[in-house]
């Protein structure tokens, strides 16, 4: 591979080893195992200090550029300014909410189990490589779980040692598990970790919602409540309290983001697919006629938002759905698309950061229906004109365009953006965050802890901890030499260094390293918070940043 190549590879994240992130996630305390001292718990992932910042740096801009701004500040299809409202709402709610959402019925992946190695499989997440001469029905099937190298490669040499025994190679092909006939091929089929054909189940539903008991003396049956899968239902069951509570009007949004549960049958590729995540979302309510202008803004804008905090470039896509893919609310012919980022564990591919679907008025039905609540709204600009030539008004069900996206997953996108290898560097890892997401804002070293540097050094670390402390850590490091706490903060993302030294004292000056490009400049000390506040993109006149 050509220094070119390699390059091209690494920015469109095909070199880039997950193993690699990981260790560098654990080591500089983004993201821990949770429960980690007893052995870890499978599907569950705490953060550490540097994460729990840059998760909160995540869902801060999406709350101020989402829901605080109006989807950036901008008009919308109508012309007007984008109304955006939030909510908080509880986790466990009465659990009728998930009947009515189709939940409790329909949430169900499908899943195997190998009767010998006791592991379980998302069905639709094993795919099996077979042979056998062409017309006639393969022989034996090697499963192995789609995406995942190694299982893959296990499944290519059970293959070859079985070709060997006698079998000639005629048709090699690839099959999706759930595409064939179960009950003819069952005994044919090696699973995933196993060498014996036959010991997987067939396919069946496994409900992915977390139950639990509410009071002290319940019991799961008569008080049995659940955690809930999505923020969205929350949003929904209190649309009439916010329009009563309120002055918005149609179309608006309701924004909420929290924690969600869902128990995943294979829960895998680092945060990606976890049990507990967090997701940011919004329930933009508008007229029927109208929902294919906000579905368009929607999609474009959340594409627009994404490149703005840094995953831009071909890493990003924006796929619509094919019409097999579609979700329960979505009816025919309503959109839904995915923003997708290609991480490193799905490239060439990509994997799902965030869905705008069309939900129709899906939801408020339901509700409406199961709990006979008046969920209708009443537009008074809508209708015949009345004798006075106003409008008489129009009740109807808003439909719902909903952009949903799941912070673990925009954080771990992030991370794998972020991540860049330069073996030319002291510290062969940075970590390239954008300014307004990274963790650390700056640094500030004395380059001897000595001579009256480490009391300049503190007063600036004060100073700017007044100033955007709110917005991140303000680092200061006296240990080691210049260079170690450079790289130190270039593994950890700090996109700005300022070191004093022997002119610091007599000039007051500074110097400012660039975390990207390494270059160095001269700048006065009181300088600094301003040219910060530019980079972090917040207002210099402020004294809040
Ligand atoms: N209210 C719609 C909804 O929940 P979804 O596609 O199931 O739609 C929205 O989830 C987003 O939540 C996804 O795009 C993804 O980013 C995130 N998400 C879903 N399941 C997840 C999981 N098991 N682990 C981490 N993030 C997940």
């Amino acid at each position: 591979m050509t220094a070119t190549t390699a390059a091209a590879d690494a920015s469109t994240n095909q070199t880039k080893s997950m193993d690699d992130i990981m260790a560098l996630c654990k080591r500089r305390g983004f993201i821990f195992q949770a429960s980690e001292i007893y052995g870890g718990i499978n599907g569950f992932w705490d953060y550490g200090p540097l994460g729990a910042q840059l998760k909160k740096n995540l869902r801060d801009a999406w709350w101020q550029d989402c829901v605080m701004k109006g989807a950036g500040g901008q008009l919308g299809p109508n012309g007007k300014p984008v109304s955006i409202v939030p909510v908080d709402s509880c986790i466990i709610q009465n659990p009728k909410v998930w009947e009515a959402s189709g939940h409790v019925g329909g949430f169900n992946d499908p899943m195997v189990d190998c009767r010998e190695s006791k592991r379980r499989y998302r069905a639709d997440h094993v795919r099996v490589m077979f042979s056998g001469a062409s017309g006639t029905d393969p022989q034996r099937m090697f499963a192995f779980i789609e995406g995942d190298d190694d299982s893959r490669n296990q499944a290519l040499k059970k293959m070859q040692k079985y070709l060997k025994d006698g079998y000639e190679p005629h048709n090699v092909g690839y099959s999706d598990l759930m595409s064939f006939d179960w009950s003819a091929f069952a005994e044919r089929i090696v699973g995933p970790d196993v060498a014996t054909p036959g010991t997987l189940t067939p396919p069946r539903a496994f409900n992915l919602m977390f139950p639990t008991v509410i009071g002290a003396t319940g019991d799961i049956e008569d008080d049995k409540a659940y955690l809930r899968p999505e923020t969205a239902q929350g949003i929904f069951i209190n649309f009439k309290n916010v329009v009563d509570s309120t002055r918005v009007a149609l179309p608006f949004g309701i924004a909420q983001t929290g924690k969600a549960f869902r128990n995943e049958v294979t829960p895998r590729n680092f945060t990606f697919r976890s049990r507990e995540f967090e997701q940011m979302e919004i329930e933009f309510f508008c007229h029927p006629s109208e929902t294919k202008d906000w579905y368009d803004f929607w999609k474009k804008w959340r594409m627009q938002w994404w490149e703005s905090i840094g995953l831009g470039g071909d890493n990003l896509i924006l796929r619509e759905h094919d019409a097999d893919e579609l979700a329960h609310y979505a009816k025919e012919g309503a959109g839904t698309s995915d923003i997708e980022y290609r991480f490193p564990f799905t490239a060439p591919g990509y994997g799902e950061l965030e869905g705008i679907a069309d939900r129709t008025d899906f939801d408020l039905k339901q509700h409406k229906e199961h709990s006979g609540a008046k969920l209708e709204y009443f537009d008074t600009t809508r209708g015949e004109l009345a004798k006075n030539g106003q409008p008489k008004g129009e009740r109807y069900l808003p439909h719902v365009i909903e952009p949903s996206a799941g912070l673990d997953r925009g954080v771990l996108a992030i991370l794998c953006e972020s991540y860049t290898k330069d073996d030319s560097r002291p510290s062969p890892e940075i970590m390239k965050f954008h300014p307004r997401i990274a963790p650390i804002k700056a640094a500030v070293f004395p380059l001897v802890n000595k001579d009256g540097m480490p009391e300049m050094a503190t007063k600036l670390t004060l100073e700017l901890r007044q100033r955007f402390g709110h917005l991140g850590f303000i680092e200061s490091d006296a240990k080691q030499s210049i260079g170690k706490r450079y790289a130190r903060m270039d593994e950890a993302g700090c996109p700005f260094c300022f070191t004093i030294d022997g002119e610091s004292l007599t000039d007051q000056t500074v110097t400012m390293r660039d975390r990207d490009t390494g270059a160095q400049e001269r700048m006065a000390m009181d300088k600094v918070g301003d040219f910060l506040a530019g980079k972090l993109g917040v207002d210099s006149s402020s004294s809040l940043g």
